[in-house]
């Protein structure tokens, strides 16, 4: 499996960045956000994200997985490693990518188990297709046909994180 054919450019990723940003900011006026990385792939996101808005943020990043090749294992792993500060917080978690929606929504549960005041969702990509678990983000930067994606963060197996662009993986085709 390799990366191939081009699905977003850097000026199309740099251009819908800041369009989130204004948004974003806009939406949060007066509050001190906490943003939530979800590690590794929301890095560059998350990294271009907040040099996008104008508001007074906190950032804090949490490592989850679910995903072994490109199968989702249906096991979250990594919730036990959230601290206890986000009670009485306006909580926005970053990601990737929202694909069957188990990530995003086990986080989101547990924060508010945590006390989280309110918790809202910024996705980079949302692929079209019916989630497992019905989540709704509430920043979704481009919604993306069901294939396996790479570059720009998301990886296949560790692979692919700093392609600049985002690609399809794609079989070799010899
Ligand atoms: P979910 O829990 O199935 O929604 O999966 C979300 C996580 O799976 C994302 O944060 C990614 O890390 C990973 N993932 C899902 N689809 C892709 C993809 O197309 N490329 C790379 N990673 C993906
Ligand atoms: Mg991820």
């Amino acid at each position: 499996m390799r990366p191939g054919s081009v699905l977003l450019s850097q000026t199309q990723i740099r251009t819908r960045v800041r369009q989130l940003g204004r948004s974003i900011t806009h939406h949060y006026r007066g509050k001190s956000p906490l943003f939530l990385g979800v590690m590794n792939g929301a890095l560059f996101f998350l990294a271009d994200l907040l040099r996008a808005v104008d508001l007074d943020t906190e950032v804090s990043c949490v490592r989850l997985a679910s995903y072994a090749g490109k199968q989702s294992s249906g096991i979250v792993n990594g919730l036990d490693a959230l601290g206890d500060s986000f009670a009485g917080r306006h909580v926005l978690i970053v990601d990737d990518i929202l694909d069957t929606g188990r990530t995003l929504s086990a986080l989101t549960r547990h924060l508010k188990k945590l006390g989280a005041t309110d918790v809202k969702i910024c996705v980079l990509l949302e692929k079209r297709r019916k989630h497992e678990i019905p989540v709704k983000a509430d920043w979704v930067g481009f919604k993306i046909a069901d294939e396996f994606v790479v570059g720009y963060g998301l990886d296949y197996d560790g692979r692919y994180r700093g392609l600049k662009k985002i690609r399809v993986l794609e079989k070799p085709t010899k």
